[in-house]
């Protein structure tokens, strides 16, 4: 048979904890301090906005069962983006969009400013791994069928999405202005000279009229620095939204149950 306990008899009055006298604040360490200012100005602002209210809407969600680590591309994309725009904002502090000015800056850059060369590494290479996870992230959207009913207007932002990354890479390649850059970016533009209709204004837009030259750099660089990053932004702010508004898509090999089966568990 099972032993049963008494529960231990109440302290006597004399040795319990005392209550706290009233304007007697307890020590608290510094870690506590810290919490607790963060938690006052964080309130200090709320009571101001109710911001906390989105910010719980857009991060508290539920997700679908069988979510995997193939969600994570989206967001892998998303950190791809922001690293590209901190390391850019690093290497616009150095770079000079003129023509006979740019390729020199880039080196001194590169070889004489402290980490230049890391930095610059991170956003030439960091280009390319937010092309790749941009294309896998679109893979997974597609292959889930994620971009059905109603997520239609997603996946419309997202193809805007592409063609935006697609620009800064394009007009990025221009700004080292070396004879890599040079060529390539003249058979680039050429190339879009060549489609229809649209196509000859769109080179001469590109070019900033007849030559290619500094017209062409400048344009390039207001292109990279401020048109395309902030429609980017913008961009991604709009598919968040969306992604926070109708949740994600559940794997397609999942099956809803039966309405009867759980009808039966239920009961
Ligand atoms: C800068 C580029 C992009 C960023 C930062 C981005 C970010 C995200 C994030 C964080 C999600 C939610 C998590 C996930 O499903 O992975 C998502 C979902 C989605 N994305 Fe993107 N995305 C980008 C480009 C694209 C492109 C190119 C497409 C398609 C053409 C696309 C279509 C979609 C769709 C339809 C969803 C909803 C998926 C679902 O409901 O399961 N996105 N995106």
């Amino acid at each position: 048979m099972a032993k049963l306990k008494l529960p231990a008899p109440p302290l006597p009055a004399a040795l319990q904890p005392k209550p706290k006298r009233p304007g007697t604040a307890e020590r608290v360490g510094p870690v506590e301090q810290v919490k607790e200012g963060a938690i006052s100005a964080v309130d200090w602002v709320d009571e101001r906005t109710s911001v906390t209210g989105a910010a719980r809407w857009m991060m508290f969600r539920k997700v679908p069962k069988g979510t995997n680590w193939f969600y994570t591309l989206g967001s892998s994309t998303l950190f791809a983006f922001l690293s590209q725009a901190t390391t850019g904002v690093f290497l616009a502090m150095y770079y000079d969009p003129s023509a006979t000015r740019a390729y020199e800056s880039t080196r001194y850059l590169t070889n004489e400013v402290f980490l230049g060369e890391f930095v610059r590494g991170m956003h030439r290479w960091g280009s390319s791994v937010m092309v790749v996870l941009l294309f896998l992230h679109m893979g997974r959207v597609f292959f889930f069928g994620a971009y059905k009913y109603p997520r239609e207007l997603n996946w419309i932002i997202g193809v805007i999405l592409l063609v935006l990354t697609m620009t800064m890479s394009f007009t990025g390649y221009l700004l080292p202005f070396d004879q890599r850059s040079y060529w390539a970016t003249i058979v680039g533009v050429n190339i879009n000279g060549t489609g229809p209709i649209v196509g000859p204004f769109m080179s001469d837009f590109l070019r900033g009229g007849a030559e290619f030259g500094q017209t062409t750099l400048s344009r390039f660089y207001a292109i990279h620095m401020l048109l395309v990053p902030g429609a980017l932004a913008a961009l991604i702010g709009a598919h968040l939204y969306l992604v926070a508004k109708l949740g994600t898509t559940a794997p397609p090999w999942l099956k809803a149950n039966e309405p009867q089966e759980f009808n039966r568990e239920r009961v």
